[in-house]
């Protein structure tokens, strides 16, 4: 529980975010276009709320697996060492993949979770992350698609958390401590 208090300031409208769903859907299923079967691989817990909003605008056969990698805990920077803690229920040999994030930081999380699972040999997979804060990267690591660029200040909603709380807003919010 954060100790501090704070407000969130809106950052991106959830009209926005369904806007550029829409965008990134499109471009997503023109790249996998006569797939047999569409792996949507979700990092778990970030990006929840995306990745049910970004499947029912795909026009594609899909199937969802989650993932849960270590991130933050319960503070507000990252431990850089990434542990899987629950990993796919399926193979993804010979299959094509998409690993959805919610956010890209430092870059350890998304380059760690590629390197796994392009060791399992899928037939293609490729990486979305909704936000991405380039300022902030650490390791030589972007996504294929990103949702918006913002600027490096801690962020909450639409799936996202500050120590498990705030990830029930529909927008995506600043974190102001007063
Ligand atoms: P990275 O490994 O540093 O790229 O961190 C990625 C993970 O850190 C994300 O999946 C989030 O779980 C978490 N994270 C990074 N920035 C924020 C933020 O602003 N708010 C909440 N979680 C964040």
């Amino acid at each position: 529980m954060p100790e501090r208090p704070y407000v969130i300031d809106e950052l991106i409208s959830a009209k926005t975010i369904a806007a550029r769903i829409e965008d990134l859907s499109r471009e997503i299923a023109e790249e996998f276009a006569g797939t047999d079967k569409l792996i949507v691989v979700g990092l778990l817990r970030g990006s929840f709320v995306f990745i049910a909003d970004l499947v029912r605008e795909l026009d594609l056969p899909i199937e969802v697996d989650f993932l849960e990698a270590s991130s933050y805990g319960d503070g507000m920077e990252s431990s850089r060492e990434v542990r899987i803690l629950k990993d796919l229920r399926g193979a993804i040999e010979g299959r094509d993949v998409l690993v959805v994030e919610d956010i890209v930081d430092t870059g350890y999380t998304l380059k760690h979770v590629s390197g796994l699972l392009r060791a399992r040999k899928p037939a293609r997979m490729k990486t979305i992350a909704l936000l991405n804060k380039q300022v902030r990267r650490e390791v030589d690591f972007n996504a294929d698609w990103v949702g918006f660029e913002i600027p490096d200040e801690f962020v909450v909603g639409y799936g996202i958390d500050f120590a498990q709380r705030n990830r029930d807003l529909p927008y995506i919010g600043t974190v102001r401590f007063t």
